[in-house]
């Protein structure tokens, strides 16, 4: 919307600028005026500026030189620097003015020279009165006055200005070839009439017989009026003059009033000097000079010359108010249009906002339009997706009652069998056939379902908000200590540093003992399970001296939470990416939804093991006092009673048989439980060895079994990687390996059989088949040795050995036979050959050939020998070194030994 008001508002600028006046000036005229104290050249200025005025395109800008002729030559270089188009100049004098002019005319100004002359030709044209005709109009007319003679006196115009040279020259051309006519005085002037007084009346003074004056101009023959009326010889002399202006104080006004006897008119032309310039400026062809006529004036035709000029000057008036008129008129045009445009610009604008507010409301109401439907589209999903969500929520609600109903179904089963399973243990043909093991263990995991069950129930009636917080003041440490108990056995038998301590012993607060109960324990069993033997945890009760809060901080050396997962570990369901154990991922969120039951808070900090901090208040005012109940205290009751599943070791099975020679396992797995039961089934028959996993890869190192039994889910490294690392050890490769695993899929199975694994078993398994299954491996195992022992020599690359075996062999072949006849060579040298112990080599070379490693090395040698004997001429000595034998006594007692044969005996065959 602002992108499109900003468009029409510089649409509206723009027509507001494009309606100013575009009156230019096209041409600039330039008039440099010799001065304008007098009245001729007044006129020749206002004929200039009336013309110039019809013609809007020209610009006419007049200088006055004041009658100076350096201002004169300063103004027309200021002409020639503004570059005007045209140049007009009225030269005071010629020869001073011509340089000047000629530097304009040669810069390629058109220059054009009224009334007086420069030297030379250089300008493009001139024009002017005919002054030379002048002269001889003012000396024709004395001439036909009378024929008598007459005596003239002639006062002349400036030196050096050529209207004063030209009016002497045509006057004195028609005088001296007039008989009466007589010049017999010249006065020299500057035209002024001051400049011509003071010399005429020095010559009247001494001549007084003089009949005419001729002056070139009026002006000067006004001044020779006022010197001859002084000496009152205005009868007898009578003057002429030039000029003929019409006006109080022209020539024609002085021949009306009788005091010139004639004026010869000299025209300005100031209009007709315009009138060229337009042309030039129009490209036109002009002729270089351009003479005005001239006329005598005197009583005769004055009164009608000075009424053509008053209707002349009458015309001029009107012209010029006239003028100023139109450029009224005109400028109340331009206002007018200028209104106008500005009017039909609002009007566009207007009409394009009506029609872009008309697109709008269209715009708009297709939007609206679309979100209409949009909206009716949304109601019908949120309506479709409410009803998905209700039936959802029915069904879900079902099925979860289902299993809290269910849940709640199991307590009394189990129950049922835990409490049978304790008669069992009491039961004396149970306790003589040894099957206190076996009922241990239902016992046990009784009690652990039984435990998950409760766990179950709980997170349902915190959903359900079902629970009301029942605390009784209780003293702190009594009850950490009566739970730290029941951790302790555990503890020990695990060899874990497992402390208790507090700064306050007499601290009591207020506690729900049983849901502060199922904190500790939860915390503390999720402590003992992610802790690796020979560990250490901590309880450690901090009474916070001076504030309302204690904390209890549950310290184990465990294997951590990963940092950016800390942040999730109390959220419901919640499994860590390390976390390999099998668990419900509710007992964390049901411990901190207990805690904060207790208005109390629960931390948690992951750095060299797992640390919570709980926070607790130490007196009740955060509690309500239905919240509030009174319990004995914990010394002298009964009432808690902890469902641990580690407290119970009285279900002791019998004690293993270690025996050499029986086959050995080795059982990888943590769950104290399984390991018992396989124990207890497995040592009858096989010398078993235990890890809990995170030992697992060194114990099989160290024993090289016989076969191993591997868990997956374990503390430190998964069984898929046990295995994968024992399957990549040259030592251990050959060990048959089975998986014990939970996870029952397709992905785990695959996973088990890449990571080198020879059988891959799910719980629950049946122990017969487990038991099967180790003999069978066992088995094969024998089988392959057997092959192994026979094949020795012919182990190659394409055999169907163990890839890893097939090396091993291969390569122990190969360092053999290059050490044939080393008699220095021995089993050590051939283990550090392979890069491995002695005892190493020795466990590797009876697994997969059942043979000692001299036994091995003596039987190449032989066999070489026996070659040798057969296929070449050697003596029996060089026989026996050749394989290697420090004597030939000891190759042949050997060779006897192995061949029952001496190897003459052999040879002479
Ligand atoms: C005006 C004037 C006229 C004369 C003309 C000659 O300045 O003196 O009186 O005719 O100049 O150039």
């Amino acid at each position: 919307m602002f992108k499109y008001n900003k468009l029409l508002f510089i649409v509206f600028v723009i027509f507001i600028f494009s309606c100013s006046n575009n009156n230019e000036k096209k041409y600039k005229i330039g008039f440099s005026q010799t001065g304008i104290s007098d009245d001729w050249r007044k006129s020749m200025n206002q004929t200039m500026e009336i013309l110039a005025g019809f013609h809007p395109e020209i610009e006419l800008q007049i200088l006055d030189s004041e009658d100076n002729i350096d201002n004169q030559i300063k103004d027309i270089e200021q002409l020639i620097s503004e570059k005007v188009d045209v140049l007009i100049v009225s030269p005071i004098k010629s020869k001073p003015i011509t340089p000047i002019v000629e530097k304009a005319f040669k810069s390629g100004i058109a220059v054009l020279i009224v009334d007086r002359k420069t030297d030379g030709e250089n300008y493009t044209a001139y024009i002017g009165g005919d002054n030379y005709q002048v002269g001889v109009n003012a000396a024709n007319y004395l001439a036909s006055l009378s024929t008598t003679n007459k005596k003239v006196l002639e006062i002349k115009g400036l030196a050096g200005s050529s209207p004063a040279l030209e009016r002497s020259l045509g006057f004195n051309d028609v005088v001296n070839s007039t008989s009466t006519l007589d010049v017999i005085k010249t006065i020299e002037g500057n035209w002024e009439s001051y400049s011509i007084k003071d010399s005429l009346r020095n010559f009247l003074d001494n001549e007084k017989n003089i009949d005419y004056i001729f002056a070139h101009n009026d002006r000067m023959a006004l001044g020779a009026w006022e010197v001859v009326k002084e000496k009152k010889l205005q009868n007898r002399i009578q003057i002429i003059g030039v000029d003929g202006l019409n006006g109080p104080n022209g020539g024609i006004q002085l021949v009306k009033d009788q005091k010139l006897l004639a004026t010869i008119l000299y025209p300005t032309g100031g209009d007709e000097a315009i009138q060229l310039a337009l042309k030039i400026l129009n490209g036109e062809r002009v002729a270089k000079n351009n003479i005005l006529s001239t006329t005598v004036i005197d009583s005769r035709n004055a009164d009608i010359m000075s009424k053509q000029f008053d209707k002349i000057y009458q015309q001029q008036q009107d012209i010029d108010y006239q003028q100023v008129k139109i450029k009224k008129q005109e400028q109340t045009y331009s206002t007018q249009s200028n209104i106008l445009k500005v009017l039909l610009g609002l009007l566009i604008t207007s009409l394009l906002l009506a029609a872009f507010s008309i697109y709008s409301v269209y715009n708009i109401k297709k939007k609206k339009r679309e979100l209409e439907l949009r909206n009716k589209k949304i109601t019908i999903q949120r309506n479709q997706i409410k009803k998905i969500a209700e039936e959802v929520k029915i069904s879900n609600e079902a099925r979860v009652n289902f299993f809290t109903g269910l849940s709640h179904e199991f307590k009394t089963p189990i129950t049922l069998i835990l409490s049978s399973t304790e008669s069992l243990n009491e039961n004396k043909v149970i306790r003589d056939n040894k099957l206190l093991n076996e009922v241990g263990l239902i016992y046990n995991n009784s009690k652990r379902l039984l435990r998950l069950i409760n766990q179950l129930l709980d997170f349902r009636k915190i959903e359900d908000r079902k629970f009301i917080l029942k605390a009784s003041k209780t003293n702190l440490f009594q009850f950490s200590n009566l739970i730290f108990k029941d951790f302790e056995r555990e503890a020990q038998k695990r060899n874990i540093n497992f402390s208790i301590s507090t700064n306050n012993e007499n601290l009591s607060i207020f506690l729900d003992r049983n849901l502060m109960d199922k904190v500790y324990f939860n915390l503390l069993s999720n402590a003992f399970k992610f802790t690796p033997n020979n560990g250490t945890i901590s309880i450690d009760i901090l009474d916070e001296v001076g504030s309302n809060f204690v904390k209890i901080h549950f310290k184990d050396s465990g294997i951590g939470i990963p940092k950016k997962e800390i942040d999730n570990v109390f959220q419901a369901f919640f499994q860590g990416s390390n976390n390999n154990k099998s668990s419900s991922g509710i007992g964390l969120h049901l411990s901190k939804e207990f805690v904060e039951m207790h208005k109390g808070t629960i931390e948690v900090i992951s750095k060299h093991g797992t640390e919570f901090i709980v926070t607790l208040y130490k007196d009740n005012v955060h509690l309500n006092s239905d919240e509030i109940i009174y319990e004995p205290d914990i010394i002298d009751s009964e009432i808690l009673s902890f469902n641990t599943e580690y407290e119970d070791d009285s279900f002791i099975g019998q004690q293993p048989i270690n025996d050499d020679e029986n086959y050995s396992v080795l059982i990888i797995e943590d769950n104290p439980d399984l390991v018992k039961y396989l124990k207890g089934k497995l040592s009858s028959e096989y010398s078993v060895h235990v890890s809990d996993g995170t030992d697992g890869i060194d114990k099989a190192i160290e024993i090289i079994p016989d076969i191993i039994l591997c868990d997956i889910s374990l503390p430190d490294k998964s069984g898929f990687e046990i295995c994968e690392i024992l399957k990549k050890d040259l030592r251990t490769s050959h060990i048959p390996t089975i998986i014990l695993t939970a996870l029952n899929n397709k992905e785990s199975y695959i996973k088990g059989l890449e990571s080198g694994a020879d059988l891959f078993l799910t719980k629950p398994f049946s122990f017969a088949i487990l038991a099967q299954s180790i003999k069978t491996l066992i088995y094969n195992r024998e089988k392959l040795r057997y092959y192994f022992v026979n094949n020795v020599h012919n182990i190659d690359a394409s055999s169907n050995f163990g890839f890893m075996e097939q090396e091993f062999v291969s390569e122990l072949n190969k360092i053999i036979k290059n050490n044939m006849d080393n008699s220095k060579f021995s089993v050590e040298s051939l283990a550090s050959d392979l890069n491995i112990s002695r005892i190493q080599l020795y466990r590797k070379m009876k697994a997969i050939i059942g043979v000692n490693v001299s036994d091995y090395i003596q039987n190449i040698r032989l066999e070489k020998a026996k070659v040798l004997l057969q296929e070449t001429q050697l003596t029996i000595s060089e026989i026996a070194y050749a394989t290697g034998f420090s004597s030939p006594n000891y190759f042949s007692t050997s060779f006897k030994a192995k061949f029952k044969k001496s190897p003459k005996d052999f040879r002479d065959r």
